[in-house]
């Protein structure tokens, strides 16, 4: 069995590397979440919280939640319209965890995406209040503008993503992870704890979004969420090597952040070499799962491949 599936994923992996662009890919799928999210926002009265809102969203950033969204949706023979008021969503929630996460109540960092960070701008008070407008904001968007989609498979949606983001998901793993900050004893099984849910949460939530507005069935959703669970822990894994081997100018956030607040991540217990094998080994089963489904399932497979490649 396990030999079958290695043959069918050596195909997929060759056709991938062949026929499949990932650059070109990125580009153009960023091109598109960026014009979406532009239109997605626009600054009237109050203007000081719509431009806080904004100053964060549009201020760059990879875009893969939004990416992933639109790529599984499309997997599952929906379309790029039918999901991209969730793509919108999904970066807007995510940006929400940035500004919070960048707070002097938190990770307390001056940089991300390039530019001050959102409290550095407009203060404590508006980035608490922009982040909530975000949050806000991104279910109103779902439930508004979601267009030839039967309305059971929004609602669908809007819990999953509810879920991902509360203290079930993206929160849950926050607290554990502020808890642990200085401890020197933390085990294997609470930072697996901290990443699944501080980043993988909202990461399979974009996936198993996407899928479930297409109309996917329950044995493609449990085969898409392991795919991205995987890709998610190993997401975390390769933000917390980067943290420590990337620039300030490669990553766009203040580097080295990690150590001075005495995080626990994987580099500190494994080392950067052992963590990046650990993030490779993740990405290697994540796209195993993808081989039932051929070349439709390039753009995953590379989108797994970028998650261990890329530089910030
Ligand atoms: C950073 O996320 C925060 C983590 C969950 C590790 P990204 O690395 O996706 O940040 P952007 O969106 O590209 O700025
Ligand atoms: C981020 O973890 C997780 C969330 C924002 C939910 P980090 O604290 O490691 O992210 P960066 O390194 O600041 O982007
Ligand atoms: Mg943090
Ligand atoms: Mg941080
Ligand atoms: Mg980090």
């Amino acid at each position: 069995m396990t030999s079958s599936i290695d043959r069918t994923t050596t195909v997929a992996n060759q056709e991938s590397d062949a026929t499949f662009d990932l650059k070109a890919y990125l580009k153009q799928q960023q091109v598109q979440v960026e014009a979406a999210l532009d239109q997605s926002i626009a600054v009237i009265y109050p203007e000081k919280i719509y431009e806080a809102m904004r100053y964060s969203l549009m201020a760059g950033g990879k875009r893969l939640r939004p990416i992933l969204c639109l790529a599984s949706c499309e997997l599952m023979g929906g379309t790029a319209e039918m999901a991209m008021p969730t793509a919108c969503a999904m970066e807007m929630i995510h940006t929400m965890s940035l500004i919070h996460d960048d707070l002097p109540a938190m990770d307390n960092d001056d940089y991300r995406r390039g530019k001050l960070t959102n409290h550095k701008v407009y203060g404590e008070d508006v980035a608490i209040l922009a982040g909530d407008g975000l949050l806000a904001y991104a279910f109103e968007f779902i439930a508004a503008q979601t267009r030839q989609v039967p309305p059971e498979r929004v609602l669908q949606v809007i819990a999953k993503l509810g879920r991902a983001v509360g203290a079930a998901g993206l929160v849950g793993g926050q607290i554990v992870d502020l808890d642990c900050e200085g401890k020197s004893n933390v085990s294997l099984e609470t930072l697996n704890f901290i990443h699944r849910h501080k980043t993988g949460a909202l990461l399979e939530a974009s996936v198993l979004c996407g899928a479930i507005l297409a109309g996917a069935d329950e044995a493609d959703l449990q085969r898409l969420s392991r795919y991205a669970q995987n890709i998610g822990l190993a997401f975390q894994i390769i933000d917390d090597v980067l943290d420590i081997t990337a620039t300030q100018e490669e990553l766009g956030k203040t580097a080295g952040k990690d150590l001075q607040a005495q995080k626990v991540t994987y580099p500190s217990i494994w080392g950067i070499e052992e963590s990046k094998r650990q993030a490779d080994q993740l990405i290697a089963e994540a796209k195993a799962e993808l081989a039932p489904f051929g070349a439709a399932g390039q753009p995953l497979m590379a989108l797994a491949d970028y998650i261990t490649a890329r530089k910030n």
